[in-house]
């Protein structure tokens, strides 16, 4: 199998290869980590071929210039690449959705200098999972999502501490990012976890969501400076007298906590189960390593609250002596702590009351010292892939000190357990071990969608086409009276496309509906074009799959007010509603009496008038279609066109009728067959406009003929811009 492309996306805070820069969004920093880890780790992997890491470039003084860089090389296979997106400057998560089609029409463009496209798209968080929604719909690329933190869940915990649902919003978008979370969750072929809990309870509060599509991996973990004491790497000597300062007899057992001074941390269970067992008193010491401070009474007011309970539980304990509260200590010296406690045949103990993952006690693990935690979501998973130590009930102090004191009584049995600990981080929590299970699923999903594909492709006519960003000429024709109309002429012109090399693309533009045009091309046996714009150019779907575009769907909804404007035109004579099947959200149409209609333009004025901005065409003096502003045939094209990175000179584009005229006329080379009709015939002498003297399909055929478009292509496939 030949080696994977891997496309990472994620928009969040800054990301670099070398160090963090935290500074600008704190709550992201360990997503950023998790980022630039797996992008390290999977590249390593001999399956995998390449990863990009795709983010966005940011300009700004306040922020290092690294970010501006648009790339930086992470290893051999692996690297950071930045695509500009709205504005240059640095902008916090919730400001960058009014930006993200843009991106997605960048990272169109760099996917096309590539040579080749990637198999899999990774998004992280809801941001960077629209960009690779629409990424995954374009280009028929599986999409894997990790949402890392999601809205719902912390919309529900703002909202519960009494904050305001219109401040949130304002403040935080949830609305945008829920609903974009709810697609990406129906899209995503599969959702990346790291506990049980999380996909419950979390992703459990979204409809969208299929259990049977997520799979739990862990984050993995740098545990590069957590190792079991041993003669080259004894106990920090700083961390040793940092603790021993406060002990009477500092040889005893260590009991060991780190956390910070939290209400949720529940150290007063711990002190109060060290506190109340004689045999605890008599036989170990206990070190609890709660951050740093000056003074206790400039803390915030909860972490206050926290340790002044903290001393008084000690004192009414008579705990002194035995328990080590250091004032100060160095990120440094924590894993001296660890150590430490291993080396005394101790024992760490979490006691925390909820705990989501729980990265301490991998650490202790890594460092050979066996666990007491809580029976909670990761300690639980932690300890049943680590078999080092037992879960507690939180709420029990009696039976943390049992738990404790079991584990201290049997040094055969903790010493299994340290074993255990080590091993067991490296085969469940190293960023390789996260990266070999997420290859393991990759590439069964990889396979299922192959076979899916080849399943779809038997049906599918002109399997040897290139995808569209390899593809560098577009042909695109209208349907009724310029495809269709003659079956003898269409046949003769089926040939000639037949015959037309594999980076040749074939569209069609229609006002017919996407089923109907769909009904009628299948009527005619048509091969399934790679492109339909229908409804007038307000829809585009590409595909086997008719996978819609939804950048495209955004970009024209602009002041787009389809109830104000049928309001408007209630009175208006001559024109009568078409049939509700040819009604879209982007297309109102009427059938025209052309004896009692007033000319367009007073149509114009009117809806000027009140203030409605709308895209009028008039066809065949029998229809009239509005749409947005931003929407027609033409536009559509050039949207195609842009977005795919195509010059319009590659577009050529056959049409008949009033609804083709924006498609023909501009840079597109413009094909119009002999049976036109009137509203045509003024394009006349416009350069790039050819008439055809052959009517229907063989005026598209004499078309491509007079602008050698089949030909010149063939001579230009090995330098396509691919
Ligand atoms: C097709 C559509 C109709 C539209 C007309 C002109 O006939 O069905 O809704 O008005 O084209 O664009
Ligand atoms: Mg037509």
């Amino acid at each position: 199998m030949k080696e994977l492309y891997v496309l990472m996306l994620s928009l969040h805070g800054l990301i670099r290869g070398n160090d963090l820069e935290l500074g600008c969004d704190a709550d992201t920093g360990g997503q950023v980590l998790y980022v630039v880890e797996l992008t390290r780790a999977l590249a390593r992997q001999r399956q995998v071929g390449k990863v990009d890491l795709l983010t966005r470039r940011i300009e700004d003084s306040t922020v290092s210039p690294d970010y501006a860089r648009p790339e930086e090389a992470l290893g051999d296979n692996a690297r950071i690449i930045r695509l500009h997106c709205g504005p240059r400057r640095y902008l916090r998560k919730e400001s960058l959705w009014p930006y993200l089609d843009q991106l997605v029409d960048r990272a169109l463009l760099f996917l096309r200098e590539q040579k080749r496209l990637p198999d899999v798209i990774h998004s992280h968080y809801a941001d960077a999972g629209y960009v690779g929604m629409q990424l995954s719909q374009l280009l028929g690329i599986p999409q894997i999502h990790t949402g890392h933190s999601l809205g719902r869940s912390k919309q529900q915990r703002l909202l519960a501490q009494g904050r305001k649902p219109q401040a949130l919003e304002r403040q935080f978008s949830f609305y945008r990012r829920i609903a974009t979370e709810e697609a990406i969750l129906q899209h995503a072929s599969l959702i990346i976890t790291s506990t049980p809990q999380e996909s419950a309870e979390q992703y459990g509060l979204y409809t969208s969501y299929q259990p049977e599509r997520a799979v739990v991996i862990p984050p993995g973990t740098d545990i590069s400076r957590f190792a079991p004491p041993s003669r080259q790497m004894p106990p920090d000597p700083e961390a040793a007298s940092l603790i021993d300062r406060f002990l009477v007899h500092p040889r005893k057992p260590l009991v060991l906590a780190i956390c910070r001074p939290e209400m949720r941390k529940n150290l007063s269970a711990l002190v109060a189960a060290f506190g109340s067992s004689p045999a605890l008193h008599e036989k170990a010491n206990l070190a609890i390593i709660a951050g740093n401070r000056e003074d206790i009474r400039k803390l915030e007011a909860a972490q206050t609250e926290v340790m002044t309970n903290l001393l008084l539980d000690i004192d009414c304990y008579d705990l002194w002596g035995k328990v080590a509260l250091p004032k100060h200590h160095k990120p440094a010296n924590i894993a001296g702590f660890y150590r430490l406690a291993a080396q005394r045949r101790g024992i760490f103990v979490n006691p925390a009351l909820t705990e989501p993952f729980g990265l301490t006690l991998i650490e202790a693990a890594a460092s050979g010292l066996p666990v007491v935690a809580t029976e909670d979501g990761g300690p639980r998973d932690i300890v049943a892939n680590c078999k080092n130590g037992v879960l507690v009930d939180p709420l029990d102090a009696h039976a943390i000190a049992g738990a404790i004191e079991y584990a201290l009584a049997d040094p055969a049995r903790w010493r299994q357990w340290a074993r255990n600990g080590i091993a067991g981080v490296k085969n469940h929590y190293t960023w390789d071990a996260h990266v070999k299970k997420y290859l393991h699923v990759l590439l069964r999903l990889l396979h299922h969608e192959r076979k899916q594909i080849r399943r779809t492709m038997a049906i599918y006519q002109r399997p040897q086409r290139h995808p569209l960003p390899l593809i560098s000429h577009m042909l695109i024709t209208d349907i009724d009276n310029t495809l269709l109309g003659d079956r003898a002429a269409l046949r003769r012109f089926l040939a000639i496309l037949r015959a037309t090399p594999p980076n040749l693309g074939f569209g069609v533009a229609t006002g017919r509906t996407l089923e109907s045009a769909l009904k009628i091309l299948k009527e005619w046996s048509v091969p399934l074009p790679d492109v339909l714009i229908t409804s007038v150019g307000s829809e585009i779907n590409y595909g086997r799959e008719l996978r819609p575009d939804i950048g495209w769907q955004n970009f024209i909804k602009y002041l787009w007010r389809r109830d104000a404007i049928q309001d408007a035109l209630r009175d208006v004579p001559g024109l009568t509603l078409q049939a509700e099947e040819n009604q879209r959200e982007f297309k109102l149409s009427y059938n025209v009496d052309p004896e009692k209609l007033p000319v367009i333009s007073r149509i114009r004025a009117l809806l000027r008038e009140k203030k409605l901005s709308a895209h009028l065409i008039y066809s065949r003096q029998s229809y009239l279609d509005i749409l947005p502003l931003r929407a027609s045939k033409g536009r559509a094209i050039r949207y195609l066109a842009y977005k795919w990175g195509l010059p319009l000179r590659a577009f050529l584009v056959a049409g008949d009728s009033g609804n083709d005229q924006e498609m023909l006329i501009g840079d597109t080379l413009g094909v119009i067959v002999a049976n036109h009709s009137p509203e045509l015939a003024m394009l006349r002498g416009n350069e790039q406009i050819y008439f055809a003297r052959a009517s229907y399909a063989d005026g598209i055929a004499e078309g491509m003929a007079h602008y050698e478009f089949g030909t010149s292509i063939m001579e230009n496939v090995n330098d396509s811009p691919i």
